[in-house]
């Protein structure tokens, strides 16, 4: 019976040391307020700036016209070929970017640069008017077709 008593309280131990690891990056991205969350944004504003943060950080993979890159495997981002759609809504390609970008170091850009290469992606498939305020809260509103 001991014995049970004591199997239980290491492995709740370990339960709550392992919850405390997991939740501190989310501790770290909540203390800076990203810009993006500023009110008077507007998709259009910010998807300036993923501009020059999909160039750096997106195309040479996907290449700077979002066309992907035959010999590298990899899905255009925007245009005819593009399938953007199949994650519904921009909350769901941010999920997604953010969960799978950069491949090989998955959600390690700061959250504002998945935000505003999100913005970039979304004007780019037309999904957005670049003068509509942008609200991170409201991206499950915002379908991709
Ligand atoms: C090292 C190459 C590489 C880089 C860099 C890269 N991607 Fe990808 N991406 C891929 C590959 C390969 C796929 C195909 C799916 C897979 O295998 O993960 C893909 C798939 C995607 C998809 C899914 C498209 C679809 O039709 O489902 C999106 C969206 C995407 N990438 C966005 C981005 C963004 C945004 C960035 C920059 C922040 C980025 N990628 C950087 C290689 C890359």
């Amino acid at each position: 019976m001991l014995r049970i008593l004591l199997v239980l309280v290491v492995s709740s131990g370990i339960a709550v040391v392992s919850g405390c690891t997991s939740s501190s990056p989310t501790v770290s991205s909540t203390t800076t307020i990203p810009s993006s969350t500023q009110p008077s944004n507007t998709f259009g504003s910010l998807s300036q700036t993923g501009q020059g943060l999909y160039v750096s950080n997106c195309s040479q993979c996907h290449g700077t016209s979002g066309q992907g890159i035959s010999s590298l495997g990899t899905p255009a981002l925007w245009g005819p070929t593009a399938q953007l759609g199949k994650y519904n809504t921009a909350q769901g390609l941010l999920n997604y970017i953010t969960s799978t970008k950069p491949p090989g170091a998955p959600g390690t850009l700061p959250h504002e640069t998945y935000v505003d290469v999100l913005c970039y992606l979304l004007i780019q498939n037309n999904a957005v008017s670049g003068s509509s305020l942008f609200n991170e809260n409201q991206l499950n509103a915002v379908a991709l077709k």
